[in-house]
């Protein structure tokens, strides 16, 4: 017999289907409690709420496990590339040879934006933001492939899929160059996925720019590890928007937007702003934990919902910064020592023990980026290059399960009573 679990409500109980996933997480099925009961459950901010069943990402918070469809992150990072890695969370499997060489003829023959569309980057202030760029063009993306609104068969899912992740290198490259006052330059299909990227950022029509190996590597790593992460706030965001049955292309821009704040995709640029204020001398590291524990501040690239130990993917991070930085020449990168001083005054007091706050992915993110000769304007844009196969997936996962609902939660109402409209003349200032 299943398990259950009996909530008591008053002289009522009533017995709540258990839900067991595959690596033993527990739920409490509550979808008939308030046609049951009357009641609803209330968890600002989710944090106790499973809002779907996944098979894409696989977290546990307490031990610092995050696999991709049963592929621990850190084997991935080691041996997986960021196109190889998409197509698994994309389409559930590793590609085959022939698979992922197809894929990538794919990618190549989307990489171009329709001239109309080039349009938009002339209307935006050079001031504007990468990710208010982005997520705008994006969205318009979809105005120039209106049949791919549709995307019921496999193979329009997959164009859509390659249309988005070939053309947001592109659209972030030339927001870049607009933001700069530089010639947009065009991508070269036979170089390969991050390669072209950094072309399109870097390059100018009468130099090309030939990034190191080692530079290569740190971007495609820092795009694998960014991949997925199961129900964040802008995948969370994704879903939600895709199932009122909005396009794969709106909803992905939606996903950018909720990615932009500082508590999610935008804490890496907070972490370099951190650093550099204590390079320059505006802070010290005991100043700054100080401004913490007392709550002036928070401290950027710390903490997380989930992860409760380590996060794997800053481990990762960490290692590959000092990696990258060894091979670049830059040794002695001021805000990597900053960093590790921070983390070290950090995990060394009670208030950040006590609280279980660790680095997360964009404490050590930010220094690659640095590194690679990446502006921090666009530092969350880079993290959405990363993470759109996850958005991808997931969107398409809700899509393609006949259980999905709409998602619309309920809230208790804490408002004034009825009352009665007073005409504008007759109302006191
Ligand atoms: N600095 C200082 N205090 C913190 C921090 C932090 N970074 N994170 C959490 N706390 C405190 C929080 O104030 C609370 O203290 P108290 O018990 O005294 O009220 C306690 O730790 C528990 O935190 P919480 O409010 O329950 O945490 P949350 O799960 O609601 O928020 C978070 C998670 C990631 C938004 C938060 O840790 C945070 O704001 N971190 C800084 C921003 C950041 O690095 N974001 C990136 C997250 S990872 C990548 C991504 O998803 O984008």
């Amino acid at each position: 017999m299943s398990e259950t679990a009996k909530l008591i409500i008053g002289d009522e109980t009533y017995e709540l289907p258990i839900v067991v996933g595959s690596e033993g997480e527990r739920a409490i099925d509550t979808t008939s409690l308030r046609q049951d009961s009357g009641y609803i459950t209330l968890d600002p901010g989710y944090a106790n709420t499973g809002s779907c069943k996944s098979a894409i990402t696989f977290v546990n918070g307490e031990k610092g496990v995050l696999r991709y469809r049963g592929y621990p992150i850190e084997t991935l990072a080691e041996q997986s590339s960021f196109i190889e890695t998409a197509m698994l969370l994309i389409f559930g499997e590793l590609p085959t040879s022939q698979e992922r060489a197809d894929f990538r003829t794919l990618l190549g023959e989307q990489e171009f934006l329709h001239t109309d569309l080039m349009h938009h980057f002339e209307g935006f202030p050079a001031s504007g933001s990468p990710m208010a760029i982005l997520s705008a063009v994006i969205n318009s993306l979809g105005t120039f492939s209106p049949d791919l609104y549709d995307v019921v068969t496999p193979d329009r899912f997959r164009l859509a899929a390659a249309k988005l992740m070939s053309k947001v290198r592109t659209i972030a490259a030339f927001a870049f160059r607009k933001s700069i006052g530089r010639p947009i330059i065009y991508p070269n299909t036979k170089l390969g996925y991050c390669h072209n990227f950094l072309h399109m950022m870097f390059s100018m029509p009468y130099q090309i720019f030939e990034p190191r190996y080692e530079a290569i590597d740190a971007l495609e790593l820092f795009l694998i590890v960014h991949a997925d992460h199961e129900q964040n706030c802008s995948c969370s965001t994704v879903r939600m928007v895709g199932s009122s049955e909005a396009n794969l292309f709106a909803s992905v821009a939606s996903g950018i937007c909720a990615l932009w704040g500082r508590l999610h995709g935008g804490a890496n640029v907070g972490v370099i702003e951190t650093l550099q204020r204590i390079q320059k001398g505006e802070l010290t590291v005991p100043e700054c934990i100080e401004k913490v524990k007392t709550k002036q501040i928070k401290l950027m690239g710390f903490g997380h919902r989930v992860y409760k130990s380590f996060d794997p993917r800053a481990k990762i991070l960490k290692r590959a910064a000092h990696k990258l930085l060894a091979a670049m020449g830059h040794k002695h990168d001021p805000l990597l020592a900053i960093a590790q001083e921070l983390e070290d005054a950090a995990l060394n007091d009670p208030y950040f023990t006590g609280r279980k706050l660790y680095p997360n992915v964009d404490f050590y993110s930010g220094i690659i980026l640095r590194a690679l000769g990446i502006p921090t304007p666009m530092f969350p844009v880079m993290f959405a290059i990363g993470r759109l196969p996850g958005w991808i997936a997931h969107w398409n996962e809700e899509f393609r399960d006949p259980t999905t609902r709409i998602h619309r939660p309920r809230q208790i109402y804490v408002g004034p009573h009825v009352r009665e409209y007073v005409a504008i003349e007759n109302r006191k200032g």
